[in-house]
């Protein structure tokens, strides 16, 4: 089986977690590669063959970043008051639109995650919640729902919630396992 993990992140939050995912995913045998690619490098057909495509942002303003949430983050990373450090790979495009030009899939499965400020979800929102609609609207059928980590007020995850990413893989490869068993 091939998985594809396509993440975005300004600060390296998102990354963090999508490493962990994939982790969690290679624990077990029935998952043969993942490739874990920043947006920024992930061509339109990086998907195309993919059993299973995991997608990760972190969240803006409620919701999937934008152009000028991204630029707002840069400002955030070149305030000397803030302790974060732009991503190499930032700068450029988000899931946003990278999911937009997402060719249909026939039968792969997908999952979304995000990453988010640790406040009730009702306040914060979540990326994934987008994510996981643009994933059906692109015909990935979903393996688990989708899921938010926690980060810090000055950037990093929550204590937890990088071994909580892990877990979710297996959960994910769990999930693939028992539904692959069912057929
Ligand atoms: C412009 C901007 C808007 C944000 N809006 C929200 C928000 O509405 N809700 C939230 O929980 N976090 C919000 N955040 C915090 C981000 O979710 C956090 O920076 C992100 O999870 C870190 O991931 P990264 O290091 O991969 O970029 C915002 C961050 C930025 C830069």
């Amino acid at each position: 089986m091939k998985a594809v993990i396509v993440y975005e992140s300004m600060f390296g939050a998102t990354r963090e977690v999508a490493q962990a995912i994939a982790a969690g995913l290679l624990s077990a045998a029935s998952i043969a590669t993942v490739t874990v690619i920043n947006v920024n490098q992930a061509s339109e057909t990086i998907a195309a063959g993919a059993d299973l495509l995991i997608v990760g942002g972190p969240t803006h303003v409620h919701g999937m970043s934008r152009p000028e949430s991204r630029a707002e983050a840069v400002k955030w990373a070149d305030d000397p008051e803030r302790t974060l450090t732009l991503e190499p790979e930032a700068p450029g495009t988000g899931v946003r639109e990278w999911l937009e030009s997402l060719a249909e899939s026939t039968g792969a499965r997908g999952a979304a995650f995000d990453t988010r400020a640790d406040f009730p979800r009702i306040l914060s929102g979540a990326a994934s919640n987008a994510i996981h609609k643009a994933l059906g609207k692109h015909g990935y059928t979903e393996v688990v729902p989708a899921e938010s980590f926690l980060v810090s007020k000055d950037g990093p995850l929550e204590s937890g919630e990088h071994d909580r990413a892990q877990a979710w893989g297996q959960q994910i490869v769990a999930s693939l396992e028992t539904s692959a068993r069912s057929h």
